[in-house]
């Protein structure tokens, strides 16, 4: 058999393109395109027709084309998906929009959490190459995943198990994250727009929160973020998080509960400013001044208190 009989064959089963992308995967070199099976249409492919086969008869069953092939495209890159991961959605590129909005020292600090394959953390880590990135997930299968994404981009991200902030020794990472990412789960299952059958490839407990309409991950994320700003806690400038947009009034009301305002909404992205946002500037380590207020913390007691007047920038 040949590339164009098998493409005969295969498009009359599924549909075309996801067709030629099977092919591609199974019979041509890693980085040619569609030409290629034009070019390349009398080309035996006896001896690869079996796997080839075997992603037709999954995509026929009607696995997701990104698990099929084992990979998906996320902000202009490619990373590996499997059944573990949710795959990455275009939507999701807008948290990365978000953050590239703000002005961030050189080096800024991220913390990812429900990392899944990866896509966000390790997006950042490339788009910022002097940051440090901490990314977290509760699934094992999900961080081997994200780990071999990263290792294929780079490996600057820290990885680490964790259930929400619980698990985290942040005695081990930086005390001040200019950026915490957040895609949790938030598909409320009753949600009459939900075609289960759509999603019952991936991971349920990446997709699916129970309570509050699809909120109770993030009620309780952002809970344990609010208990950041204690003493031996972690600082944290802006928050960025998804959610689908019938979630957003209430997500801002909660968020605004736990100490982030709402500065700014982007498709499924919310952008998020610290009202604890205290300026210990680390690199002057000296404080430094919000415009509307000023708000410090002793280093050594973690005593916190307001200042009226803006202080500019002080020298220890
Ligand atoms: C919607 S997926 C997002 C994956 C990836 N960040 C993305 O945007 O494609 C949610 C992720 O959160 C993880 N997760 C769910 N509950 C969690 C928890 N309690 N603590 C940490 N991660 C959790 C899931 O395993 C899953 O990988």
């Amino acid at each position: 058999m040949d590339v164009k009989t098998w493409l005969k064959q295969a498009k009359t089963q599924i549909d075309s393109l996801d067709a030629e992308l099977i092919a591609l995967r199974s019979f041509a070199p890693s980085r040619a395109d569609r030409s290629w099976l034009v070019a390349h249409g009398e080309k035996k492919v006896e001896a690869l027709r079996t796997r080839a086969d075997g992603m037709l008869q999954k995509r026929k069953a009607g696995m997701p084309l990104a698990y099929v092939l084992g990979e998906k495209e996320f902000y202009g890159r490619k990373f590996v998906v499997k059944p573990s991961v949710l795959i990455p959605r275009p939507e999701t590129e807008t948290l990365i929009e978000l953050v590239k909005g703000l002005r961030l020292p050189k080096q800024p600090n991220f913390l990812e959490i429900g990392t899944g394959s990866g896509c966000i953390a390790i997006t950042l880590a490339l788009e910022y190459p002097q940051s440090i990135v901490v990314a977290s997930d509760l699934s094992s299968k999900a961080l081997e995943v994200a780990e071999r994404n990263d290792l294929q981009h780079e490996g600057r991200v820290e990885l680490v198990r964790s259930n929400l902030l619980k698990d985290f020794d942040f005695g081990e990472y930086p005390e001040h994250f200019d950026v915490v990412v957040a895609n949790l789960p938030y598909v409320n299952k009753d949600w009459a727009w939900v075609d289960e059958r759509n999603l019952e490839f991936e991971p349920s407990n990446a997709i699916y929160a129970r309570g509050n309409n699809g909120l109770s991950v993030y009620q309780r994320f952002l809970r344990e973020l609010s208990y950041f700003g204690g003493s031996d806690g972690v600082w944290v400038d802006y928050l960025v998080l998804e959610a689908d947009p019938c979630q957003h009034s209430k997500l801002i009301e909660m968020a605004r509960k736990a100490g982030f305002v709402h500065l700014k909404t982007e498709g499924y992205g919310l952008l998020f400013e610290s009202t604890w946002r205290y300026w210990y500037d680390y690199r002057a380590k000296g404080y430094i001044h919000k415009p509307e207020r000023v708000l410090m913390k002793e280093r050594e007691t973690g005593k916190i208190s307001f200042i009226e007047e803006e202080l500019g920038s002080l020298e220890e």
